[in-house]
């Protein structure tokens, strides 16, 4: 099968505004790496041809020879026969960087360490193991953890049925599953502006024409424009993440939660909820509840979980909760494709939930410290910057001051530093003011990490990049 192939117009975009003042060839290759490594352009990408991409940005064809000898020096790019040039990430090469420093630290990721009743859970289930073994591969779930599933909603104030649950491959396969079904190559779909990249991703790989309502850290949703949008565009489907938004961290008002499901039940568009991160609550005053508690106008919800950022990414486990209906075509249209989350996994989980609010407790306090640490250290080492008081969720959305979130994120890799750039998070590349600072890592980890990332940024002010 042929790589798929990404136009030179493409490229482009994503590029931004990638020419600095050093030389050009360096300053091209640098940022397409960057892209490559943060999965902006995925592993596996074709580049564009070298005369097609010459003449899009108005370079000689030699220009862009050099960037991609140097992508290909790098690690990063292959030359592969017949397809042309290919990004491919070369893991020993990345190993160190170009200054011959050692990659130490990653803010680019935002995922807890696994939780420490994991190994437990998953001896029990194994035991549990043999009372199953004659059951079949279900692609909805087995009943005991739909019931236990249904049965939080129904703790956290949402009548919920097990027939109101499908078990999935963890949120984002959700997800997938969710838009596959309902949206149609040239439908509309509302996304906030910054949001979780996979979803705009999928989103845009189906044909959909994506639309945008901002959200920021500080003010969160306006709820009168995002309403108008609402009512201008009558898109098909609207992913929202209203507890603990990644990465603005921002929550929906109880007011936004209602117009919203009120213009959408006028529009017919279906409501798809993201409560990945939802429990991820520090000291928010209102504890966080379901967001379909609050659809009071009988718009149509589909919700998403998953215990990927309260247990551990590594556990594939999510769900969707929806009317029963919806759940049996989402589950016809499954059997196409995959038959069933693992049973291993699922009574891992069940054996999880028993004491699930003891995990969900300690992700606050741990989330509380670093977000502490964060708060506490950033305004000291980096004062012009402005970061938002979050509540809870993966990370804070710091505003740099400058569009400078792509330069750093270079900057940051000779002081052996990750980070994933703030265009990661946005369309079209916005957001090269602000930079996601995760807070899932260690305190001491990641103080270690801001003294890199404040190193990082005086090498940008002194022009050493
Ligand atoms: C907002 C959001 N949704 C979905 C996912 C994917 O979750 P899962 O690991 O359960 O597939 C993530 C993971 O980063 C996320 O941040």
């Amino acid at each position: 099968m042929n790589d798929p192939a990404l136009p030179a117009r493409t490229l482009a975009v994503l590029l931004g505004e990638w020419r600095g003042s050093g030389i050009a060839y360096r300053a091209l290759a640098d940022r397409i790496r960057l892209l490559i490594l943060d999965g902006r352009v995925p592993s596996g990408t074709r580049l564009p041809a070298e005369r097609e991409l010459a003449e899009r940005l108005h370079l000689s064809r030699a220009t862009i020879s050099a960037a991609y000898r140097d992508l290909r020096e790098r690690g990063v790019l292959e030359s592969v026969r017949g397809s042309g040039s290919v990004a491919r990430i070369n893991p020993a090469r990345l190993a160190r960087e170009p200054g011959g420093r050692p990659v130490l630290l990653d803010l680019a990721r935002a995922s807890l360490p696994a939780a420490p009743q994991l190994p437990e859970a998953a001896l029990a289930a194994a035991r549990a193991l043999p009372r199953y073994l004659d059951a079949d591969s279900d692609p909805v779930g087995l009943p005991e953890l739909r019931a236990a599933i249904a049965a939080r909603y129904v703790a956290a104030g949402l009548p919920t049925k097990p027939d109101q649950i499908m078990v999935t491959v963890g949120a984002q396969h959700a997800i997938g599953m969710v838009t596959r079904l309902l949206l149609a190559r040239g439908d509309r779909a509302l996304i906030e502006h910054p949001s979780y990249p996979y979803a705009h991703d999928t989103m845009r790989s189906l044909g959909a024409r994506v639309v945008a309502v901002p959200v920021t850290a500080e003010e969160g949703w306006d709820t009168a424009e995002f309403v108008r949008t609402l009512e201008r565009t009558s898109p098909a489907l609207a992913y929202l993440m209203p507890d603990f938004h990644n990465p603005t961290g921002a929550s929906m008002s109880r007011e936004t939660r209602q117009a919203v499901c009120a213009a959408s039940a006028r529009q017919g568009t279906v409501l798809l909820i993201d409560e990945t991160t939802a429990e991820l609550n520090i000291d928010r005053p209102e504890p966080p509840r379901p967001f379909a508690v609050d659809n009071l106008s009988g718009a149509e919800i589909i919700t998403v979980g998953t215990v990927g950022k309260t247990v551990w990414g590594g556990i594939r486990l999510g769900w969707v909760r929806a009317e029963a209906g919806t759940i049996r075509r989402l589950v016809a249209a499954r059997s196409r494709s995959d038959l069933g989350t693992s049973i291993l996994e699922q009574l891992t989980v069940l054996e999880l939930f028993r004491d699930y609010d003891a995990i969900i407790a300690l992700r606050g306090r741990q989330l509380g410290d670093t977000r502490d640490a964060v708060e506490s250290f950033l305004p000291e080492w980096l004062p012009e910057w402005s970061v938002p008081h979050v509540h809870g969720g993966l990370a804070i959305w710091v505003g740099l001051g400058r569009p400078e979130s792509s330069r750093l994120t270079l900057a940051a890799r000779r002081h052996g530093l990750l980070l994933s750039a703030g265009p990661r998070f946005g369309a079209d590349g916005a957001f090269e003011r602000f930079l996601r600072i995760p807070i899932t890592s260690p305190r001491e980890v990641t103080e270690t990490a801001l003294r890199a990332l404040a190193a990082s940024w005086r090498d940008l002010e002194e022009g050493a990049s």
